[in-house]
């Protein structure tokens, strides 16, 4: 199975509509350890995103990508934004004028957008940020991938894996971002990022036909 330009975009569609589900709570999310933006933002940014990609003519996964990016960007304040911005484009440039991914393409622009993300974050796992997440999910995805499994059953790990890292964030402590100035007291709260983060992951399996 390989995923075309219309899967990609059906992914990022079903993202958009989990964010905009999940408004209210990320922005509850972020009032207890930021500054309660990050549902707002992510809905108004992946709003800005799909407006601009379906108004695209192409099948070229990497323009697709490339225009959430530049939307996310533009659209999003806050620490999200650039970082989002960046994940989506260092998946832009694996997919520049593909027209269709393998799994396991797909999987190396998901680990070369969170890689995008560390360093441009310079948050590691276990910093209480969307890193914790992503990390786990797309760890998953590649492990189940290289064991053979099909792209929905690895989609679906992939799913799972980044729900356990998102609730794992509830007793850590932050390092990185808004909520680092908290020290100890942001401990207790699941991280907004982290969960958009899975809400992301978790419209692929979705979109690809495996909801976990
Ligand atoms: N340096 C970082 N690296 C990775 N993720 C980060 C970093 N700083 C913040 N984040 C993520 O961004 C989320 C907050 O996003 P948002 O509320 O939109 O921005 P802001 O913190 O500027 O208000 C956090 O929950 C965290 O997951
Ligand atoms: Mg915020």
């Amino acid at each position: 199975m390989s995923i075309e330009a219309r899967d990609i975009v059906a992914w990022l569609r079903a993202a958009a509509a989990a964010l905009e589900a999940q408004r209210e709570q990320l922005i509850e999310l972020d009032r207890a350890i930021g500054d309660g933006d990050h549902g707002a933002n992510m809905d108004r940014g992946f709003k800005a995103a799909m407006q601009r990609v379906e108004a695209l003519d192409t099948t070229d996964i990497g323009q697709i990508l490339r225009t959430v990016a530049m939307a996310l960007i533009a659209t999003v304040g806050g620490a999200a934004g650039p970082l989002y911005g960046t994940f989506f484009m260092q998946m832009a440039s694996q997919a520049a004028g593909k027209a269709s991914l393998s799994p396991a393409e797909w999987a190396a622009a998901l680990e070369a957008g969170l890689q995008g993300v560390m360093d441009r974050g310079r948050a590691q796992k276990g910093d209480k940020t969307m890193v914790d997440a992503l990390a786990p999910g797309i760890e998953a995805l590649k492990q189940a991938l290289a064991e053979g499994a099909d792209l929905a059953e690895a989609l679906r790990r992939c799913a799972v894996a980044a729900e356990e890292g998102m609730r794992a964030t509830i007793p850590l402590v932050a390092r990185r971002g808004r909520a680092s100035y908290l020290g100890e007291r942001s401990a207790g709260h699941q991280d907004p990022g982290a969960t958009s983060a899975y809400l992301i992951l978790r419209a692929a399996a979705e979109a690809l036909g495996a909801v976990p």
